[in-house]
């Protein structure tokens, strides 16, 4: 399949469950204060801050003039109604944010949220126009097992079934190997590499040729120094960076490298 021209990199962080409001409030302060001169040309900055950071984030990126877009880690799939707890993708979308997670390994493992609820969520958050990060990866048996391919395109199936080409390509789609995930352990740039080019070529053969424009990123122990390396992969269009995404000086710094 042919990528389409080379776009603006996409660099998300998400903070999970770390940082208050007022804590959230001093970090985007001083990301506004490190972020490079014109970044945002060169790489769209999203932050996915807990919940009810997220009127705190909104204010301040909209009064300081901030070049970041606001993300969510999670959502419920129905607008409204008796579901004690959880938030409805309206809700979000009225605070300006833009990217949903879904589908993150820990959703899935801790909190029981199984395919056809990924499925629902992804469906819901873009019918309110926001774009849905669909979090993809598989375990260390799986890989350990040589199931990687299978893992994700079994994943991607039970996520996007109906949808057609031109709508897959407005997605992101990012690629967490769970073994990956908060172990200091990153995927090499080439094994990043291949499973993004698996990810895409399996979307183009899922839902058309229009489906290559996806955004696809990776995540999984990010840090500043590996920053560079992954991004020369051909099919890796961004980074979902966890941990190393918290502090302002990291995260700054992996931005300053993805430029
Ligand atoms: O969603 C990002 C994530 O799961 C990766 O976390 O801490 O390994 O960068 P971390």
């Amino acid at each position: 399949q042919t990528r389409p021209a080379p776009r603006r990199v996409l660099v998300a962080g998400n903070w999970k469950m770390h940082h208050d409001h007022l804590e959230t409030i001093r970090t985007l302060q001083e990301l506004g204060l490190r972020l490079p001169e014109g970044a945002s040309s060169r790489v769209e900055v999203v932050v996915h801050p807990p919940f009810t950071d997220l009127r705190s984030a909104q204010t301040t990126i909209e009064d300081r003039g901030l070049p970041l877009v606001l993300g969510a880690q999670h959502c419920y799939h129905q607008d409204a109604g008796a579901f004690t707890g959880e938030v409805a993708p309206p809700m979000l979308a009225r605070l300006g944010v833009r990217y949903v997670l879904v589908g993150h390994s820990e959703r899935r493992r801790l909190f029981g949220q199984d395919d056809q609820q990924v499925a629902a969520t992804l469906q819901a958050i873009r019918r309110h126009g926001m774009v849905p990060v669909l979090c993809v990866g598989e375990t260390e048996e799986e890989r350990a097992a040589g199931a990687t391919e299978e893992r994700l395109a079994a994943q991607l199936t039970a996520a996007l079934a109906g949808l057609d080409g031109e709508a897959v390509s407005a997605l992101v789609v990012a690629y967490e190997p769970v073994w990956a995930i908060g172990t200091g352990q990153t995927a090499t740039p080439e094994d990043a590499q291949a499973a993004c080019a698996f990810i895409r070529g399996r979307l183009v053969e899922a839902h058309g040729p229009e489906a290559a424009a996806v955004r696809l990123l990776y995540g999984g122990s990010v840090t500043p120094e590996t920053t560079l390396e992954l991004l020369r992969g051909r099919d890796v269009d961004g980074l979902l960076v966890g941990g190393a995404s918290l502090r302002a000086d990291s995260f700054a710094a992996i931005v300053q490298a993805a430029m």
